[in-house]
């Protein structure tokens, strides 16, 4: 296993819900001073007071590290890295607040934007960098990160890896160096808009495995589904300008292979929903937490669209999540079109 050399820095995280919580607890153990802060206090005071975030990791304990902050401003006081993981909706709100408070962070350091959030832009549609771009502009170093990684393993500190992806060459290192330890293997490229297509994607694929093991279709049929539906990914990924290589690796394949597999996924676990005939509102209240796919599928289907991209699976997934489309039609449908077209 590689020993990492590395700087100690003092981290803000914004946004203390399951990804948020866990890149908390990861980059306190490894030796990071980490403060994390979230709109809803309850939350905060949650890991203050018992070290736990019994809302959105219950049964784990955080690393004592790892300090809740009740205001942004605080917890970016002097700080040298911005860590975001909201939800993709707010993103845009998010780092619009972030810059605000860019000047309180440590002047002898250039400041560094990472964010773990995936998806497009709600409404826009715009990838979340272009977003980064519009606000800090030449004002921050920004990166994303991404991969495999259902938080609940994350902050057991499981193995896994991922992809972190930045256009400023010259810091990938130094910043994948901050998450790097014996159990997460982080690969690094310049090339942000793959990294960013496997995530703002899979959950799509992912609800479409949902529904096709719902309706009890088999492993074969799964299979087809992810294989097929990394096609179509690809084709939105080259049409948006990333590259193929990088949505085979970790952000991508890795990705799109959990979350259409994994149970934890509760995008997966809507597909299984709507595939055993249950009602949208049903599905989601026995969640109890946000399912990101519901806006990824509608985002992907008019990104698709508006590139004029063949995405015959992301259009039957938003047709039954927006326009009641019978998934058992959406089955049969996809059958039809064949293979000739799908390229
Ligand atoms: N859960 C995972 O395993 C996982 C893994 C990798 C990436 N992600 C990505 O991370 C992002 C967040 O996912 P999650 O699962 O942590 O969501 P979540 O629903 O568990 O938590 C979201 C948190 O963000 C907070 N929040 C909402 N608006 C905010 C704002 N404006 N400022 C500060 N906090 C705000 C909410 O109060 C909540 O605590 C998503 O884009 C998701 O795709 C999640």
């Amino acid at each position: 296993m590689n020993k990492v050399s590395r700087d100690i820095h003092t981290i803000a995280i914004v946004g203390a819900g399951s990804w948020g919580t866990a890149i908390g607890a990861w980059l306190s153990r490894n030796g990071h001073k980490v403060r994390i802060w979230d709109i809803d206090q309850a939350v905060i005071d949650d890991v203050n007071q018992t070290h736990c975030n019994s809302r959105y990791l219950p049964g784990c304990k955080l690393p004592s590290g790892l300090q809740g902050f009740t205001t942004l401003e605080s917890a970016m006081q002097s700080c040298t890295i911005v860590v975001i993981a909201v939800p993709s909706r707010v993103f845009d709100s998010a780092t619009r607040q972030v810059k605000s408070h860019l000047h309180l962070m440590d002047p002898q350091k250039p400041p560094v934007i990472i964010w773990g959030t995936k998806g497009f832009a709600s409404a826009s549609g715009h990838l979340l960098s272009d977003i980064a771009d519009r606000v800090f502009g030449e004002t921050a170093i920004t990166a994303t990160i991404a991969g495999p990684s259902f938080a609940y393993e994350v902050i057991q500190g499981l193995p896994t890896g991922f992809d972190l992806a930045s256009r400023s060459e010259h810091n990938l290192e130094a910043i994948a160096n901050l998450f790097r330890n014996q159990t997460a293997l982080v690969y690094t490229t310049t090339d942000i808009v793959g990294v960013q297509i496997g995530g703002a994607t899979k959950n799509v694929i992912a609800i479409a495995a949902g529904i096709s093991d719902g309706l009890k279709f088999g492993i074969n049929t799964r299979s087809l589904l992810i294989c097929r539906g990394f096609a179509e990914m690809n084709r939105l990924n080259v049409a948006l300008g990333g590259q193929t290589e990088t949505l085979m690796g970790l952000s991508g394949m890795g990705d799109l292979l959990l979350t259409c597999t994994g149970d934890l996924s509760r995008n997966r676990r809507l597909g299984l929903g709507l595939g055993a005939g249950k009602q949208l509102d049903t599905i989601l209240a026995e969640i109890g937490q946000e399912v990101e796919g519901l806006q990824s599928a509608r985002e992907t289907y008019h990104v698709g669209r508006r590139l004029d991209v063949f995405m015959p699976m992301t259009e039957r997934v938003y047709r039954i999540l927006y326009e009641g489309l019978p998934p058992m039609q959406a089955a049969h449908e996809l059958l039809a079109i064949g293979p000739s077209l799908s390229e």
